[in-house]
Parts: structure tokens; C-alpha cells; sequence
């Protein structure tokens, strides 16, 4: 099979075969493919689609094209589970809700990613943890996941290989925004976890990561509908990110955020309520609990009397991090050396938010980045974001900035009171958007 031969037949509307898409796909990975055929093919897709099947061949290929975790040698005594997000700004659900299910009897081998432009990424917020290690020793990895039950690391380079070189191109023949290979993308490195279940946080709404809700509408369908084919059960949820979902974006900052609804601080948060959200279908899709109502009582429970925090901190310990976190976070957490409030022009209600332009001041504060590769400050972000409905005056600022410099906090702090709007009243906003269960829960779930 020639790959000129498949990137015409994509080129020309026809639906390729499942064969077809795993050679080109086998191509990528073992470098046999140039990258002017892989730009070809990516664009090719861009502009014709590709069917339910095809993207699930692909999916499937792209899974296929590194090595898989395996745990049989590990005899795990619960599920193996994980949630995905597509990304948003002031988003560390990932760090509560891994522990989380690990507290409730899930096994949770979190591969997670580097922020990149105005998101967040889970790892960057890890390595703020002074010794934190995102790239253990296999052993290690799987002496966490059994005895703790989560350990949050970055891709090794055979997990889903094709997809590393196709990402790549595509970043640079504009052709990112196709559903088919957004949906094998994703899907192709989570499915080589090898998950007994999932579920797929698709951010909506001013900050996420595609800019038409009709279009992330439809990625969250195909999404769930693509990892059920392939055998895993999933569950999708839209969730909103018209707003930042922690009061704080980025690093350090956020992971103090964490600490303190670990410790018990807070309960009231939006955060821990998506996170206690997700953890439920995550529960259910797992087969942990048979119905919501159970699978809340036990998750509240374990939240409650500290599993969660031990088992968090417990994971830090054993990736290298220190063993105290909970108790001495500000001797394991580098704080910003300027701290400077921003205050609204006027008092009133916060009625909508510039996510991204928030996401956007955390990078210009150093703490995000513009390119893959850029060295980040995990010590800057922003705290004390006033949430939509937040009564706002010169005594309660719409945010407050932790820069490197006077100088930098100056530079981002008009910025920053933009991305914030202040009215007289605000709309009431879900937390969800919509859920889309795995259908052998619907019995359960409607
Ligand atoms: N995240 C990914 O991993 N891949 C994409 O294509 C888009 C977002």
C-alpha cells in the first residue's frame, strides 16, 4: 500500500479502510512516512472528515503505535480508571481527583500533559512541588499505582509515538482544529493506559480549547463514542469554562488551592464540586458504585476523613516529592516575590470572564508557556479571582497577581482587570453543560 495512494483516496472524499489507516499510521511511527505526507494526510482530513469507523480505526492505530501499560503482573484488586480534560485555566481537578478515586478502591495511572498556550497543565503544577518527579522508573510507577492506587506522570516517548509526530505537524500546517484527529490524539494516548474505564472532562465556553460550543459539542459526542468502540466504557461530560474553575491559575498557586480543600480548609468551592462531579461517573463507569447516591456517600467519605490527603501525599512522597506537603506546604511551594491586588474601575458584580485572556496573563507572567519546550516560573499566577457573581469594589479586587518583579505585575495587571467584566447583575452559569453516560449505565442515569 503506498501512503501517496491513501493521501489521495482521503484527498478525493472516500472513506478509508481500517488497513489503510493503520499503515499510514505505522508509517508515521516508524519514521518511514516524510512529513510532507504527513502534513498531506493531516490536511486532507481536515478538509473531508473522516467517518465514526475511520475515526475509531485511527484512533485504534494511533493507541497501537507505542507499547500499552500492562498490569496483569501486578494483580491490581480494583479498577484501573482515569478522567481527561481538554483543558482550561485554573483547572487542577486532575491533583484532588486522582487521590480521590485511589481513596475509593480505583487504580489510576494518570498520564498527563504540560500546559501549552493559555491552559494549564497538570505536570507543570507537580513539578512545583520541590523533587517531584513526572519521569520515575517503571518499578516505581507500578508500586504507586498498586500500593497508593494513583500516580500522576508525563508520556514516556512509546506511549502513542504516532501521535507525537503527527501533533507536531499539525501545529504547523494549521490543521489542529479537525475533530478526527483531535479525537485520536486524545484518545490514542489514553486508551494505551489500557482502562477498564473513563471519562472525558470537555471544557466549554470562552476558555476552552476549540472557540464554538456547537464544535465541542460535537467533539464530546464523538469523543464517547470513539472510546466506547474501541472497548473502553466512557462518559463525557461538558463542563463550563466560562470561568476559571479554581480562584487561582498557576502553578504553585493552584497546588496551594488543593492543599487546602485536602486538609478539609475548603468546601464550598466550584472546584471541589466539579471534582466530587467527575468522581462520581468515574465511580459509576468504573463499576466501584452501582448508582450516584452510593457513589457520593463513599466518595464523601473518604474526603472526609483524610484518605484523600494521605493518599495524595503518599504519591507525592514516593515520585521523590517531600512527605510533609500537607503540613508545610510554603517550605516545598517557592512563593512569588511581589504580590499586588487589581482592582476593578468601578464597584459592582463580576458578569463575565476573559478566561483565556486570564490564562493569557499567566503566561505573560512567565508561569505558562508560548511554545512546547519554553521554561516556565512555577512560582507567578494569580489568586483571589473573583468568580461570576462576585461582588467586586476597591476593597475586593477582581484578582490579585504573584509576579517575579514590580515590573511584570505592572505590565500584566491592566490586562488582567480587562479579562474581567463588572455590571450590576450577573447570569447564573452550570457547572455542567450536559452529560453523555456510557449507555450501559443509562438505565441508571436518566
Ligand atoms: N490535545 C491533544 O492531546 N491532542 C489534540 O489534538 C488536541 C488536544
Amino acid at each position: 500500500m503506498l501512503l501517496q495512494d491513501i493521501i489521495a483516496a482521503k484527498r478525493d472524499g472516500q472513506t478509508l479502510s481500517r488497513e489503510a489507516i493503520r499503515h499510514f499510521v505505522m508509517a508515521i511511527a516508524d519514521d518511514s512516512a516524510g512529513n510532507e505526507q504527513i502534513g498531506a494526510f493531516a490536511m486532507a482530513t481536515y478538509l473531508n472528515g473522516m467517518s465514526l469507523d475511520e475515526t475509531v480505526a485511527l484512533t485504534e492505530a494511533t493507541r497501537d503505535s507505542g507499547s500499552r501499560l500492562d498490569y496483569r503482573s501486578l494483580d491490581l484488586p480494583g479498577p484501573v480508571l482515569d478522567k481527561h480534560s481538554t483543558g482550561g485555566v485554573g483547572d487542577p481537578v486532575s491533583l484532588i481527583l486522582g487521590p480521590w478515586l485511589a481513596a475509593c478502591g480505583a487504580h489510576v495511572p494518570m498520564i498527563s500533559g504540560r500546559g501549552l498556550g493559555h491552559t494549564g497543565g497538570t505536570l507543570d503544577k507537580l513539578e512545583a512541588i520541590g523533587g517531584y518527579n513526572v519521569t520515575p522508573e517503571r518499578a516505581t510507577f507500578e508500586r504507586l499505582l498498586k500500593d497508593v492506587g494513583v500516580v500522576i506522570v508525563g508520556q514516556s516517548g512509546d506511549l502513542a509515538p504516532a501521535d507525537k509526530r503527527l501533533y507536531a505537524v499539525r501545529d504547523v500546517t494549521a490543521t489542529v482544529s479537525s475533530l478526527p484527529l483531535i479525537v485520536a490524539s486524545i484518545l490514542g494516548k489514553k486508551l494505551a493506559e489500557n482502562l477498564d474505564g473513563l471519562v472525558m472532562d470537555v471544557k466549554i465556553g470562552n476558555g476552552a480549547f476549540l472557540e464554538s460550543d456547537a464544535h465541542t459539542r460535537q467533539l464530546a459526542s464523538t469523543i464517547a463514542d470513539v472510546a466506547r468502540q474501541a472497548g473502553t466504557p466512557t462518559t463525557a461530560l461538558l463542563t463550563d469554562m466560562n470561568q476559571t474553575l479554581a480562584e487561582s491559575a498557576g502553578n504553585a498557586i493552584e497546588v496551594h488551592e488543593c492543599l487546602a480543600i485536602l486538609r478539609g480548609e475548603r468546601r464550598d468551592s466550584r472546584l471541589l464540586q466539579l471534582t466530587r462531579r467527575l468522581a462520581v461517573e468515574t465511580l459509576l463507569v468504573g463499576g466501584i458504585a452501582k448508582d450516584r447516591e452510593t457513589a457520593a456517600a463513599r466518595l464523601d467519605a473518604c474526603l472526609a476523613n483524610g484518605q484523600v490527603a494521605e493518599r495524595f501525599e503518599r504519591m507525592v512522597a514516593g515520585l521523590g516529592g517531600p512527605s510533609d506537603l500537607l503540613s508545610q506546604a510554603p517550605a516545598h511551594l517557592v512563593g512569588a516575590p511581589v504580590v499586588r491586588d487589581v482592582f476593578a474601575q468601578q464597584p459592582g458584580v463580576v458578569s463575565a470572564q476573559d478566561v483565556k485572556a486570564i490564562g493569557m496573563a499567566v503566561v505573560a507572567l512567565g508561569g505558562g508557556r508560548r511554545r512546547a519546550g519554553d521554561a516556565i516560573d512555577h512560582r507567578v499566577g494569580i489568586d483571589q479571582i473573583a468568580g461570576i457573581g462576585q461582588a467586586v469594589d476597591d476593597h475586593r479586587p477582581v484578582a490579585r497577581i504573584h509576579a517575579a518583579s514590580d515590573d511584570n505585575a505592572q505590565r500584566v495587571a491592566a490586562q488582567l482587570r480587562d479579562a474581567f467584566t463588572v455590571a450590576d447583575q450577573a447570569p447564573a452559569l452550570p457547572l455542567v453543560h450536559d452529560t453523555l453516560p456510557d449507555p450501559s449505565l443509562a438505565g441508571d442515569l436518566r
